[in-house]
């Protein structure tokens, strides 16, 4: 039976994205397994594949892209015992996600528990697993703690801002001004980031009764030279998460510029006693996965189980066919979505 998938040829604009049939049906190997995919997600981390730049992936070409997948687990190779036939599960796969059957290595599925939307459940593998390591791995952030979002608006910001207002943080976000409103839904004082310059509103918002000044955590995807203006937005104590390098990935900096805000970041966590104890660190979800697997698997499963009780709220702005991928990756490449679009590889039977 003939399958569809995504195929990437060359790196490039969303018009490397094709869509391509395969005739014959995966047979998974010794630890692996074959899934039908339900929803696959899309997002910036698949643009920046898409365009090449993307450190932790560079090829073989072709490939098919797609960081994140939910599906059911059709067949099962030698030696799994981790996950069962029909089992519904999540997977961080990097590559792989935009397609009807991915066969994965059986080591990192999660279960998904029954209840819950595959396109909602797909929000979590990535968006919601960065979000909720970074707010909860590095720092046990006390009920009424502040911190900054930038990039509020967008999958991982949004999903920030949900867990936020779980944990009992008061949350300061950054976005587009299209945007204010959706991130001021969301419980948090929102800042256009294209106004001025917003660590003096972060520094305004922030002000105490005692002439402190400053957020207790900042998290910061854009990278480089930005992550001196989040480290400018802490107060004495604070920490700051660097995740991305957005301007790299667009091409807005270089990859040098890309390296030395990495390295700033280094010599702030280093010198912290220099800069009235502030930390830096910077997350990766995979390093992390392959370092801390048991929290990996701890915390999907945590984050499924709120999602099962409603007590976390993906925002999927859209639902598309497979073949609409190449429309989705140009919205996305756009700016401003405001949450996830989420590719259904089957039609509705
Ligand atoms: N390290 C990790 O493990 C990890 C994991 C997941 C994601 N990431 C990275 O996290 C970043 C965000 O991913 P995403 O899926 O949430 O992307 P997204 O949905 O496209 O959101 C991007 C966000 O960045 C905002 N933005 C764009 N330019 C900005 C600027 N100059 N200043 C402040 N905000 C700006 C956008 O705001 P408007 O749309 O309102 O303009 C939007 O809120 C990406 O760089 C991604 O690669 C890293």
């Amino acid at each position: 039976m003939a399958w569809q998938h995504i195929r990437v040829a060359r790196f490039g604009g969303p018009e490397v994205l094709e869509l391509a049939q395969q005739s014959t049906i995966p047979v998974p190997g010794p630890g692996e397994v074959r899934i039908r995919v339900l929803a696959a997600g899309t997002g910036f981390t698949d643009t920046f594949i898409r365009r090449g730049r993307y450190p932790g992936f560079k090829g073989p070409l072709p490939f098919i892209p797609g960081y994140e997948l939910v599906g059911v687990v059709e067949d099962t190779g030698p030696g799994v015992s981790s996950v069962r036939e029909g089992q519904l599960v999540a997977d961080l796969c990097v590559v792989g996600g935009y397609a009807q059957y991915a066969v994965r290595p059986a080591r990192f599925l999660v279960p998904v528990p029954d209840g819950i939307d595959p396109a909602e459940a797909v929000c979590v593998p990535l968006a919601y697993l960065t979000a909720y390591q970074m707010l909860t791995r590095y720092r046990r952030l006390p009920r009424g703690a502040s911190i900054l979002v930038v990039g509020a608006s967008g999958t991982v910001g949004t999903a920030m801002l949900d867990l936020a207002r779980l944990l009992g943080l008061k949350a300061i976000g950054t976005c587009s001004a299209v945007n204010m409103a959706a991130v001021e839904r969301l419980g948090a004082a929102a800042i256009d980031y294209r106004a001025g310059d917003f660590v003096a509103a972060v520094r305004r918002l922030t002000t105490q009764a005692d002439g402190t000044v400053g957020v207790d955590a900042a998290f910061d995807a854009i990278g480089g030279a930005h992550f001196a203006r989040s480290w400018a937005c802490l107060a004495p104590g604070g920490l700051l998460v660097g995740y991305g390098a957005q301007h790299m990935a667009v091409g807005a900096a270089s990859l040098a510029s890309a390296a030395l805000g990495l390295a700033r970041l280094w010599i702030w966590n280093t010198l912290g006693g220099l800069f009235s104890g502030r930390r830096a660190v910077f997350y990766n979800i995979t390093a992390r996965r392959e370092a801390h697997p048991e929290d990996f698997l701890a915390d999907m499963a945590r984050l499924f189980e709120l999602l099962r009780e409603r007590a976390i709220h993906p925002i999927v702005v859209e639902r598309l066919a497979l073949a609409r991928a190449r429309e989705a990756h140009a919205r996305i490449d756009a700016g401003g979505l405001g949450g996830k679009i989420v590719l259904l590889p089957w039609p509705a039977s």
